[in-house]
């Protein structure tokens, strides 16, 4: 399928999915203030990488907490492709220590806005096309 939609009506704030988009899992979360402000405290010269590697963005657009997410008004949601970019494993999601998503294979650290943090990984989680087609469905592709 090019594209998917996928309703996100049930996912309170802290609460996640998982969709599969072209045999990869997407991972959808309604983040929390408190992830949200973690991730926006965050200064670019922290970062491993630097670059949002977000779809709906300009190639060269910086990885700041706003630019990994939904954006304006849409902050708290953030979709990304859940596959490890060192070498393809699925991260788990709120684990890790910063209470992001954590690699097992060989340890790779993503933070609240699935940037790397620690770990093998060179570059963030990436972000697919997507869109709000309305306040619950997100289109995908
Ligand atoms: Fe994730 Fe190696 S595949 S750390």
């Amino acid at each position: 399928l090019a594209s998917i939609e996928v309703d996100v009506s049930s996912l309170q704030p802290g609460m996640s999915l998982t969709a599969k988009w072209r045999g990869k899992p997407v991972f959808i979360r309604n983040r929390t203030p408190e992830e949200v402000k973690a991730a926006d405290e965050v200064p670019l010269s922290d970062l491993k990488d630097p670059i949002a590697r977000n779809e709906n963005l300009p190639a060269e657009a910086q990885a700041t907490g706003i630019d990994r997410s939904a954006g304006k008004d849409k902050e708290n949601w953030i979709v990304m492709i859940g596959s490890c970019t060192h070498l393809g494993c699925v991260p788990l999601g709120q684990a890790g220590e910063y209470n992001g998503w954590f690699c097992p294979c060989h340890g790779s650290v993503y933070d609240t806005a699935g940037r790397i943090r620690k770990g093998p990984a060179p570059t963030n989680l990436p972000i697919p096309t997507y869109s709000f087609v309305s306040d619950t469905m997100i289109k995908i592709g």
